[in-house]
């Protein structure tokens, strides 16, 4: 089995120990598993570590039954999987990856023994997503072989690796890392250790702009959601995507991300949705969120003060240039999404989180979106993003629309590139 899929060519299989046998940790022991790798799959108490196990084995066995994988491929991977709450299981391993609880303190603490314990060359990899690599890399033993790699939940499902090196990663362990996600099967982008790296940072305005929509008072949560779907073909709205990811989650990895960078007017959190987080409502977990899941079918549960959405003749200028969707409201809630999102990725891309490129990839791999934010300011024109973010900053209060210098050429860059 190992070697057998396509990007494996420069990877050979090895042993991984898997720290946290939780969401993440039995995604990413079952995608090692199924690619050849032994797995030591640690927790804290023996029982955690067996049930995490047990999971995968579950998982394993529903794939046999829809097809997807051969009963021989389903036993290989049992078979390789050792569940234990001892870290000295680990010693061996040729990279531990940890996605043990996102505090910093404990996840340095944790990872220390383990860093003494194995040998200079194994990787540590971490799978945060809103903490610094180099902040955990910075107190362990040997922090030049600290890596960031982030996968997505479900990990056993979603594509995407986002590859992060923290200031003392040596770039051949980053480039190992890769490797070897890719021989499980991953894409991966390369991101630097920025907060939410790439697809957190740059899928923030998808909610963010939403959320600000529904405050000004433009559409409901429903309206808003239908034409995020029917228009600009995203899988799911705005509202239900948090209410499935939970409001609180959501909320606080966008106050993460914008304390983190200093508070940019772009990213700042919603009133309207904190308040939901403070009354309780979560989302689907509660069964209240944006919608109120106690009726089938939900049915929007947050009221909005109706305001009439003046457009003047330049904005609706750009938004012709942008879509033909009718009426022009829709046309609206879609362009000032899709524009909020497309500049937070040329303000990443300017402050060289990632290439034009990986960002396209991680957007589309990560989060579903129909389109990469380049390929989509691409296609649509430089002109007509530049002159819709123009109208809708003259808009705002805040400026949140102002892109960076680099805005042009980024995507005039990109769009030379991929042609
Ligand atoms: P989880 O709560 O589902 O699992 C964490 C597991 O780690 C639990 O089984 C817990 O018993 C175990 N654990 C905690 N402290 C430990 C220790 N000191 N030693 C050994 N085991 C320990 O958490 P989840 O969601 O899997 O997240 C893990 C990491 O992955 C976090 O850093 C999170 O930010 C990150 N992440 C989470 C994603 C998600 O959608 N859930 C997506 C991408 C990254």
């Amino acid at each position: 089995m190992c070697g057998a899929t396509p990007q494996t060519a420069s990877t050979t299989c090895g042993t991984v120990g898997i720290l946290g046998a939780g969401t993440m940790g039995t995604g990413i022991a079952q995608v090692a598993a199924i690619a050849g790798w032994d797995v030591r799959l640690i927790d804290q108490e023996v029982e955690a570590a067996e049930a995490g196990q047990q999971l995968v084995v579950k998982r394993l066995d529903r794939l046999v039954e829809k097809g997807r994988i051969d009963q021989g491929d389903r036993d290989a991977g049992v078979a390789r999987l050792n569940p234990s709450n001892n870290i000295k299981h680990l010693a061996d391993c040729d990279m531990v990856i940890e996605a043990i609880v996102e505090d910093l303190s404990v996840k340095v603490e944790t990872l220390q023994p383990i860093a003494e314990l194995l040998s200079p060359d194994a990787i540590i990899a971490t799978n945060t997503s809103s903490l610094s690599v180099t902040d955990i890399a910075r107190e362990l033993t040997g922090s030049e072989r600290v890596v960031g790699m982030h996968f997505f939940n479900p990990a056993a499902l979603m594509p995407l690796v986002e590859i992060i090196r923290g200031q003392e990663t040596k770039a051949a362990v980053a480039d190992q890392a890769a490797s070897i996600a890719m021989s499980w099967g991953k894409t991966t982008v390369r991101a630097s250790d920025t907060p939410g790296f790439i697809v957190n940072r740059v899928a923030r305005p998808y909610y963010l702009e939403a959320w600000r929509l529904y405050e000004d008072g433009y559409a409901t949560v429903e309206a808003i959601d239908e034409v995020m779907r029917d228009c600009a073909k995203f899988r799911m709205g705005p509202f239900e995507l948090t209410d499935l990811i939970g409001q609180d989650v959501n909320t606080a990895t966008t106050r993460s991300v914008w304390e983190r960078l200093d508070c940019p007017a772009r990213l700042a959190p919603s009133a309207a949705q904190e308040g939901l987080v403070a009354k309780g409502n979560l989302g689907r977990k509660t069964k209240h969120g944006a919608y109120d899941y106690t009726v089938d079918p939900p049915t929007p549960a947050i009221e909005r003060t109706a305001v009439e959405l003046e457009i003047d003749d330049s904005l609706a200028e750009a938004l012709s240039s942008f879509s033909s969707a009718e009426p022009i409201q829709h046309r609206y809630i879609c362009a000032r999404i899709v524009a909020a999102i497309i500049n937070e990725a040329a303000w990443a891309a300017s402050q060289d989180v990632a290439t034009t490129n990986d960002i396209d990839i991680a957007l589309r791999l990560g989060t579903n979106y129909p389109k990469g934010p380049f390929e989509w300011a691409a296609e649509v024109g430089v002109e007509c993003i530049e002159n819709l973010l123009k109208s809708l900053n003259a808009q705002s209060e805040d400026g949140r629309f102002e892109p960076p210098e680099q805005l042009v050429s980024l995507i005039n860059t990109h769009s030379g590139e991929s042609h």
